[in-house]
């Protein structure tokens, strides 16, 4: 059955200052299909998104909503023709309750709205079709963030909208939460009302969508029926290379390495006890565990961030004990911390001092030459990351969620550290971005430096690490190395409590 076009985008540019983020895209989507938008960080997706949405205006090129051209001036107008945008950021008044949530905007009388039995009648029909319960009189910010995404959802729908485009939805939610979500696309979608779906969950597009978009580099690469496509094909398009999924081939420091970071017997009162391992130089060394069990705490604490209750902390075996990151920094520590955005980056200052900045007491220790020296190195780092765009001066803000990551990446590696410890350093990033992180964790440690790897996916770590420990409620279960480095051993170890 040939299906009827909905919405019909031709040579669509959009520049920001000196990024050109969209590049004549072209792309039709039909009506009641889920259209999935894929690439890495970067390539325009939320871009094409918003300016769908009427977030953005395009700089040239037309729209097309059911055959008629169409010019949004701002999200209202296109919600008026049944275009809704579900955004990476939650967009909701969070003093107010989900039920005003909802009908804002379509109730002009907000004073009036809660004890308007009408729109409690639409509330419960609203409920009733979609299955999604959530108590309608408390304020939006009691709700977790999943149950605020669904809000948004509800608006999208209390308002006809009969285009849905969804920003990585499912990047904050939970495995379970992300499958009602999907139950809820196909219901709505079987009634007509059509996705533009964008993830970095190959898998998750695999199953869900019907067409998926391949954008690159702010154009469309391909467009085809996802039945077509698999992981491997997808994953060339965006990167334009054939990239293996697999992991670098692991190469062993000597056995007589010299050992250069060494715990001893650490605690910390309350959270993690008699925390005892080595990592020598070269090494990597996995913490697997669960969420809370205590491996960013032990991290924390080694990087003088926390305070220890008893144990010592020696580097090449000199005890530091350092008590701020400031005397670990000092002792040749580095930790790429968990949460980027919050902690490790300011936002507003271009990515070069972001960079140089911790280091500039180094850099500048001389006159103007220098400048040019840091300059270099900042560029070197960002090409060898392959951050996009290419650009010292960009502020931090401008840059997409994995590109912001790798410009952490190149803050800690700005002076090498003698040990590195990396907190999660894939969470939240595409498969290109994922791939490159484990080569350069891999030439880390070929440069001898020492690296303490925290991941909560067991394949990457058992993938990347010469050697495993466990941690569970704050004490090691067990160690891995050589044919033990197996999924099943290591779960196993991760759930167990220590004897
Ligand atoms: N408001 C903005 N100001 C400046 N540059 C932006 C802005 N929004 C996006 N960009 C740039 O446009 C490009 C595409 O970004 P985006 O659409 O967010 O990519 P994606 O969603 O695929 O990760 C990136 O280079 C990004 O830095
Ligand atoms: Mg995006």
């Amino acid at each position: 059955m040939n299906k009827k076009q909905f919405l019909r985008l031709e040579s669509i540019n959009k520049r920001f200052g000196g990024v050109h983020a969209l590049k004549d895209v072209s792309l039709t989507v039909e009506e009641g299909t889920v259209h999935a938008l894929v690439g890495e960080n970067g390539a325009g997706k939320s871009t094409l998104g918003k300016i769908i949405a009427g977030v953005y205006q395009p700089d040239s090129g037309k729209i097309y909503v059911d055959n008629c051209c169409v010019k949004y001036h701002s999200p209202r107008e296109a919600l008026a023709d049944g275009i809704a945008l579900i955004s990476q950021e939650i967009a909701l008044v969070p003093q107010l309750t989900v039920i005003e949530n909802i009908f804002l905007g379509i109730e002009n009388n907000h004073r009036g709205l809660i004890r308007n039995k009408e729109i409690r009648k639409r509330y419960y029909e609203l409920i009733e079709r979609t299955e999604l319960s959530i108590p309608p009189d408390i304020p939006v910010y009691c709700l977790r963030i999943a149950e605020q995404k669904k809000v948004e959802i509800l608006r999208a729908i209390a308002r006809n909208a009969r285009l849905i485009i969804m920003d990585e939805p499912t990047a904050i939610l939970s495995a379970d939460e992300a499958q009602k979500l999907f139950a809820l696309i196909r219901k709505l979608k079987s009634s007509g009302t059509t996705f533009i779906y964008v993830s970095h969950f190959l898998e998750e597009i695999l199953s869900l969508a019907d067409n998926v978009t391949v954008m690159r580099d702010g154009q469309c690469v391909k467009t085809s029926p996802v039945e077509k496509e698999s992981r491997e094909t997808l994953i060339e398009a965006m990167l334009g290379r054939y990239v293996s999924l697999g992991f670098p081939e692991k190469i062993y420091p000597e056995p007589d390495a010299p050992v250069a970071l060494s715990v001893e017997k650490l605690s910390r009162e309350g959270i993690f006890y008699d925390i005892s391992f080595q990592i020598r130089k070269g090494e990597i060394l996995g913490l697997a565990g669960l969420v809370g069990s205590g491996r960013t705490e032990i991290a924390r604490c080694i990087f003088g961030a926390d305070p220890k209750t008893e144990g010592n902390i020696k580097v090449f075996n000199k005890i530091v004990n350092p008590t701020s990151p400031k005397e670990a920094i000092n002792a040749g520590i580095a930790l790429l911390p968990e949460s980027r955005k919050l902690q490790g980056l300011i936002l507003k200052l271009p990515v070069i001092y972001n960079i140089s900045l911790p280091h500039l007491r180094k850099v500048a220790s001389g006159p103007f030459i220098k400048l040019r020296d840091e300059h270099n190195r900042v560029k070197e780092l960002l090409s060898t990351l392959n951050v996009k765009p290419l650009d010292p001066w960009i502020e931090a803000r401008a840059l997409s969620g994995g590109n912001q990551q790798k410009v952490l990446f190149a803050k800690w590696l700005f002076e090498k550290p003698k040990i590195l410890i990396a907190d999660e350093p894939t969470a939240g990033v595409d498969v290109g971005a994922k791939h490159a992180i484990y080569q350069l964790i891999h030439s880390l440690a070929r440069e001898g430096i020492a690296i303490l790897l925290i991941s909560s996916d067991l394949e990457e770590l058992i993938g990347l690490s010469h050697r495993i420990i466990t941690i569970n409620r704050g004490r090691i279960t067990g160690e891995f190395s050589g044919s033990d480095l197996a999924e099943d051993k290591i779960m196993h170890a991760i759930f167990s409590t220590a004897s």
